[in-house]
This record gives structure tokens, C-alpha cells and sequence, in this order.
């Protein structure tokens, strides 16, 4: 991947929400419907439950509004809303219209869509359009994969779920946050991890995890040396959280110990572009980051997809 040209304008977070679907789906209610147990789910995926309900615009709207106000930025100041989703409402127009008109914005609007590295692949693009004048770029990560879940396919069924997560970002004259950044893609794989339109989730589960690993740590390795970091310099990894034993698997590869994985995913499942965000949310809500701490989000997905982006937080001085 390039490196950041020295002399780009760099961003950095100033704001940040969430939201979940409003209902909970327990192991248990799961349990009760498919033949599984929540035995075999806690062991095989980490997840105990999930949250199902609403829409791509809906949940958008509201983590999106959390997030500005976090920042202080009022709506029309922003100057894009780039927002990552696998799940839009309708075909056209683009999910990110009707969450712009909903949040009284006045700019651009556009989908990203890259499956579960989505809002990785969305943070890096807005990093470009602040490098190319944008002061304030607001972010969103949503999916509403139970809408295209087979609830009647076990293989399927316990893992994925419904959420959004945002951030504001905003122009810094001083220092950029983003140090290094790779975005990748195998379409050769897309018959792994797949839904026609209009249809539900197909997966060959096995093959997803194998490789899930291998691409997640090459992506990390790859933002790690353009950010001229080590693994071990890392505070905080936000990896997709898709299942416990792949996040676990990806940290023993790049050596970095578990207690630095953000970990949601007990609570939430899988929510596909919102997974990072739930997760950076959570670890920045709990105050886990410090001025100064380095970052590593990083994701893979169907296509597939693999996505990663060293920051530092408050931004680097350089
Ligand atoms: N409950 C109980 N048993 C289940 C089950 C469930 N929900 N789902 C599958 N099984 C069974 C299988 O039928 C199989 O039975 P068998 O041995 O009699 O054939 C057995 O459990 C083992 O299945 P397997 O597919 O080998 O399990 P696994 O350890 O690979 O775990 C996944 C399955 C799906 C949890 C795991 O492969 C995974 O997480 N893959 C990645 C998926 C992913 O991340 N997708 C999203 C990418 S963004």
C-alpha cells in the first residue's frame, strides 16, 4: 500500500456514538428454535448474545447524531458523510441520503461497501477527502444483517446481528492520526461468503476462518510497517469481531497479547460494518485510550476483504 505522502493534512476523532438494535436475541432464544446450544456457540464464537432490529438508516441516524453532538459540530458544517454498509434499505438511492437529509446535513452522502471491513475502508477514504480540502467528514459503520440472516440455518444464525457506529472526523493542522493504512481484496473468495439480492447469507464457515486469520494479520503487518510501528508498540487492536477464536488466532500471529484486543462481540455478535466502530466506541467510552496511544483497527469480509489503519491518537506531532 502507499505510504501517507509527509505534508497530507492529517484528521483526527473529535466525536463518537453508537446504537444496537432494540431487541436482545439470547443463546438461549436461539437454543429454543435451532438445534444448538448456547454451550456450543460461547465456545465456537465467544458470542453469549445479540441485538436485532431497525433499520441501516435508522441506527445510522442514531449513532451519527450521537456523534456530532459529542463533537459540538452542528450539521451543516460537515462536509461529506461517507457511511460503510453491506445491509442499505433500498437500491437506490444510497442509505447515506436519507441519513443526511435525516441529520439536517448539507453535503455529500455516499455508501461504502466493503462487507466487514466497510468503515475501516470508509475511515481511510475520508482521511483522503480531508488530505484533499474537507474540514469535517462524519463516518458511520451500520449493518442490519438480520434482515438477510437464514434464521432457520444454524451455521448462519447465532453469528450475525444488527448495529451502527460513528465518528467525527475533523482537519488538524498539527498532526495527522493516521500513520499507515492498507486496504485489500480477493474476489477469487467471494463464493465463501455470499447473499444474492434479496436473498440471506450463504457461508462456508471453515473456510472463511482460515482465511480470515491469514488476511487479517498480512493487512496488519502491511499499515504496521507504513506506520513505521511494531506490533508491540500497540495499545489498543479494534479487530473485527466476527468470532473470538479468529481475534484470538490474529493476536497470537502478530504477538500482541489478548487484554490489548477491543472485545464486544459477547454482546453484540456480528455487525459487519458497525463490528469496528461498536468496538472502538466501547474501548473509547471506557477511556482504554490515552493522547499519544497507537491504534491498530482491522477487519476482513466477503469480497473478501481484508482492511486495516494505524492511528494515533490526538495525532502524531510529525
Ligand atoms: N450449533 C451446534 N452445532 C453446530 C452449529 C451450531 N450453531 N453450527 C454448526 N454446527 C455443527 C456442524 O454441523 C458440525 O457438526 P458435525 O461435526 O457433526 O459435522 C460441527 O458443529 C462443527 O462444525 P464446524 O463448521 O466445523 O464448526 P467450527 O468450529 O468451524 O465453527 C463457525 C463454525 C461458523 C463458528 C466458524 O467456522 C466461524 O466462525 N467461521 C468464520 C465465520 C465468519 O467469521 N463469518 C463472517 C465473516 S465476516
Amino acid at each position: 500500500m502507499p505510504n501517507i505522502p509527509s505534508g497530507a493534512r492529517g484528521a483526527v476523532i473529535t466525536g463518537w456514538g453508537s446504537a444496537l438494535g432494540e431487541n436482545t436475541v439470547t443463546n438461549e432464544d436461539l437454543a429454543r428454535v435451532l438445534d444448538t446450544s448456547n454451550e456450543w456457540i460461547i465456545e465456537r464464537t465467544g458470542i453469549l448474545e445479540r441485538h436485532v432490529g431497525g433499520s441501516t438508516a435508522s441506527l445510522s441516524i442514531e449513532s451519527g447524531r450521537k456523534a456530532l453532538q459529542m463533537a459540538g459540530v452542528d450539521p451543516t458544517e460537515i462536509d461529506a458523510l461517507v457511511l460503510a454498509t453491506t445491509t442499505p434499505d433500498r437500491s437506490v438511492p444510497a442509505t447515506s441520503a436519507t441519513v443526511q437529509n435525516a441529520l439536517g446535513l448539507k453535503c455529500g452522502a455516499f455508501d461504502v461497501n466493503a462487507a466487514c471491513s466497510g468503515f475501516v475502508y470508509a475511515m481511510i477514504n475520508a482521511h483522503g477527502l480531508i488530505a484533499m480540502g474537507a474540514r469535517k467528514v462524519l463516518v458511520i459503520g451500520t449493518d442490519t444483517l438480520a434482515r438477510i440472516t437464514d434464521w432457520t440455518d444454524r451455521n448462519t444464525a447465532v453469528l450475525f446481528a444488527d448495529g451502527s457506529g460513528a465518528v467525527v472526523l475533523e482537519a488538524s493542522d498539527t498532526g495527522s492520526q493516521l500513520l499507515g493504512w492498507d486496504i485489500d481484496a480477493d474476489g477469487s473468495a467471494e463464493k465463501y461468503l455470499y447473499a444474492e439480492l434479496g436473498g440471506n447469507i450463504k457461508m462456508e464457515g471453515k473456510e472463511v476462518f482460515r482465511r480470515a486469520v491469514r488476511i487479517m494479520v498480512d493487512s496488519a503487518q502491511k499499515s504496521l510497517a507504513a506506520a513505521g510501528i511494531t506490533a508491540e508498540q500497540l495499545t489498543l487492536v479494534v479487530p473485527h469481531q466476527a468470532n473470538i477464536r479468529i481475534i484470538q488466532a490474529a493476536c497470537e500471529r502478530l504477538g500482541v497479547p489478548m487484554d490489548k484486543a477491543a472485545l464486544v462481540l459477547q454482546h453484540v455478535g456480528n455487525t459487519s460494518s458497525a463490528s469496528i466502530p461498536l468496538a472502538l466506541v466501547d474501548s473509547l467510552d471506557r477511556g482504554r485510550v490515552k493522547q499519544g496511544d497507537y491504534l491498530l483497527l482491522v477487519g476482513f469480509g466477503a469480497g473478501m476483504t481484508a482492511a486495516s489503519a494505524v492511528l494515533q491518537w490526538g495525532g502524531s506531532a510529525s
